[in-house]
């Protein structure tokens, strides 16, 4: 008992030999147990007792032994704390995911907020309540995506469709920003995809003028691209706005001198706006006589692409890790 008392284990190892020498099949209690055999049959009483007894204290002490060594080694008593440790490897979010919530992060404080439509979407919501007419020639300037069997079912070409969506189901005032992905029917490569990501905006009231729009986009181009960021706005075409405009900032990989980036122009565009058509609003149940809006729409691979120059689109699919990992700070 004594001897079980005294036993030391400070590994694993010696725990084990301790288990092996005592407690096993062949240890010494078996041995005692086989040896009962020949006790006389006057002693077999008392020697029986103490046999059990021995047994009991080093099956006690082993166990403890046992607890002792699993709690210091819970301790990591052995472990150097001063070492630098293991890094533990975070994902990180995706680019585009960064980019996206900068955007819905500005224009959630001006007030816009969340809406969401399908990506398999049909005729009427992406070109027919957006005033494409069935023969207009600005439906050709989308490759779009059909699904044969269901040529009135297509994936949405861009996110306008998320406008009409909102329009359906909601009386003004409609502030809203929409992102999602889009599909269109182009070749892959380092400046094409057949999917990539845009954010919509559409803003409805009473007495909305440009003048709300330009002032918009300005805080935005600001607070995405910096304090000195200038902007402009060209005329342009586009069959859901009138008047149309695309947005060109001043160019922020050269501050506006003159690089490959921005062509040498100072000037990068990032989206497309406008005041919402009225037939906009009337295909889509508002009023155009009570209400008035503006709209635009920008791709999120271009954003990102002049946030951190990225100039590959494919990279944004697929899924290298280095290339993810060198947005671990941006997280
Ligand atoms: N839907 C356009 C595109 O995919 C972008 C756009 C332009 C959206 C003007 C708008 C807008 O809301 O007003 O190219």
């Amino acid at each position: 008992m004594a001897e079980a008392e005294s036993l030391q284990a400070h590994s694993a190892e010696e725990l084990e030999s301790l288990r092996l020498k005592y407690l096993s099949k062949k240890g010494l209690v078996s041995q005692l147990m086989a040896d009962f055999r020949n006790v006389p049959a006057e002693q077999k009483r008392e020697v029986g007792m103490l046999i059990n007894k021995a047994k009991d204290a080093l099956t006690e002490r082993f166990n403890a032994l046992k607890a002792e060594l699993s709690t210091t080694e819970d301790d990591h008593s052995g472990l150097d704390l001063t070492r630098t440790p293991y890094p533990v490897r975070l994902g990180t979010r995706h680019p585009l995911s960064i980019v996206k919530q900068e955007i819905v992060d500005i224009f959630s404080r001006m007030g816009f907020t969340l809406a969401d439509g399908p990506e398999v979407e049909d005729d009427w919501h992406v070109f027919g309540s957006m005033n494409f007419a069935d023969d207009h020639p600005a439906r050709d300037m989308q490759d779009t995506f059909f699904i044969e069997s269901h040529p009135d079912v297509l994936l949405r070409t861009h996110t306008s469709s998320v406008q009409s969506r909102v329009m359906e189901k909601n009386q003004p005032p409609i502030r809203v920003i929409c992102p999602g992905r889009v599909y269109r029917n182009e070749a892959i490569s380092a400046r094409a995809h057949c999917f990539f990501h845009q954010v919509e905006g559409l803003y409805i009231d009473r007495d909305v003028s440009f003048t709300d729009l330009k002032q918009v986009l300005l805080t935005f181009a600001r607070e995405m691209f910096g304090a000195d960021t200038q902007i402009r706005l060209r005329p342009s075409y586009f069959p859901f706005t009138e008047p149309s405009a695309e947005m060109d900032i001043s160019c922020n990989i050269c501050g506006g001198e003159g690089c490959a980036f921005c062509k040498h122009t100072g000037w990068v565009e990032i989206l497309g706006c406008g005041m919402v058509d009225p037939n906009v609003l009337e295909s889509n149940g508002i009023d155009p006589n009570i209400y008035k809006g503006y709209a635009f729409g920008m791709g999120i691979e271009r954003i990102t692409n002049l946030k951190y120059q990225v100039k590959d689109l494919r990279l944004f699919s697929e899924n290298d890790v280095r290339f993810l990992d060198e947005f671990m700070a941006a997280n």
